[in-house]
């Protein structure tokens, strides 16, 4: 079967949680740094194809899928809808804890369900979608990311949304690389990393 792209199956849900837990430590393996392998995916990609299916594309080869784009065409709107329909059973399931200091990071993205999301950001007016993109390593390099964001674009025009952006860590060096190559520009430097954006009139 060759490599293809195509809109997210319900079916995606269990690889797209694996590749998140496998891409999550600056684009490496995150399986060191959390106890629960589910934890990642709740925060960074199991919500959005939930909340807007048609908003996620897999790619898949012979071996199953091994590579997604997910993503909100409306992230106020998206956060509003976590507030309501995801965090609430999350923050029950998992209720705030203290480093054990044993090398683990649970806590930290557990820390994370309990905060409060922005509605409003200043990017948000040209750039209202945002997206995450993890290839496992067997696809890495052969253009399926950039064919990926493309797909996503495509989607993203369909509906009349102008902009994406996108929030990437400064020890992910490659990640920025790659983005500026597909068009992404930066917007906001941080000190954890940047924002970038695409505009896609
Ligand atoms: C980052 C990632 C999505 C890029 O996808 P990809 O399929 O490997 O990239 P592509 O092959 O589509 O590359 C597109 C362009 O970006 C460039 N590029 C890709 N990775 C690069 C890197 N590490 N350094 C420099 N340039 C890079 C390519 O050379 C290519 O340029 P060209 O089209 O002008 O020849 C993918 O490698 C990945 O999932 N990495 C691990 C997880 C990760 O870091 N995710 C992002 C978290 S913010």
């Amino acid at each position: 079967m060759p490599r293809s792209i195509r809109p997210f199956h319900p079916s995606d849900l269990g690889a797209i949680y694996r590749i998140c837990l496998l891409t999550g430590h600056a684009g490496g393996d995150s399986s060191h740094l959390y106890a629960n392998p589910d934890l990642l995916s709740h925060l960074y990609a199991g919500p959005y194809p939930v909340a807007d299916p048609g908003m996620t594309f897999v790619v898949a080869d012979e071996q199953g899928v091994a590579g997604y784009i997910v993503a909100t065409a409306d992230s106020a709107g998206f956060e509003r809808w976590r507030e309501e329909h995801w965090w609430p059973v999350l923050r029950a399931q998992y209720p705030l804890v203290e480093d054990p200091h044993d090398g683990t990071e649970d806590h930290v993205l557990v820390a994370r369900f309990h905060e409060t999301w922005p509605t409003e950001d200043p990017v948000y007016a040209e750039y209202p979608a945002h997206m995450h993109i993890d290839l496992l390593p067997r696809l890495q390099g052969q253009g399926l990311g950039r064919a990926l964001i493309e797909t996503l674009a495509d989607a993203l025009r369909a509906r009349g949304v102008p902009g994406l952006h996108l929030g990437v860590s400064k020890d992910n060096p490659g990640a920025i690389a790659f983005y500026h190559r597909v068009g992404f520009v930066t917007l906001e430097e941080h000190a954890w990393g940047l924002t970038l954006g695409l505009a896609l009139g």
